[in-house]
């Protein structure tokens, strides 16, 4: 667990655009070759545009020209720890693999899963 992923999802989190939910998420992505790149929520007045912190983390970095990542953080202020949707699972799988993937809140829990425990048999190239 790479604690000083922390703050930086935590302080991207209050860029979070989210006037309609107003759930905030931060997400910090570490990559193989050391660097951090970050994301929050985007959300749109046509809701089903929007886009997950998870996402725009790994677009991101994608665009900078990485491949290959070693921890994702995610971060929000709920009842029980957010994990990544759906959507974003698929996504995580496509960039990261079996990435590990922290879950934190604003009280100090946290929560360590492999990717291939939120999205066990998962599509990907290999079934193509
Ligand atoms: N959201 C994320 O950014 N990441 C997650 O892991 C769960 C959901 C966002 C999408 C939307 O802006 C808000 O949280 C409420 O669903």
């Amino acid at each position: 667990m790479t604690e000083e992923l922390y703050p930086l999802a935590l302080q991207t989190r209050e860029q979070a655009f989210a006037p309609y939910s107003k759930f905030k998420v931060g997400a910090a992505l570490l990559s193989e070759s050391g660097r951090i790149y970050t994301g929050c929520n985007i959300e749109n007045a046509s809701w089903g545009l929007t886009l997950c912190a998870e996402r725009v983390a790994i677009f991101k970095a994608i665009s900078e020209g990485e491949r290959k990542f070693k921890e994702l953080w995610v971060v929000a202020d709920s009842p029980r720890l957010t994990p990544p949707c759906g959507a974003c699972r698929q996504i995580i799988w496509e960039f990261c693999r079996d990435v590990p993937v922290v879950l934190a809140d604003l009280r100090g829990n946290r929560a360590e899963y492999r990717m291939s425990q939120l999205l066990p048999e998962p599509f990907d190239d290999s079934c193509l």
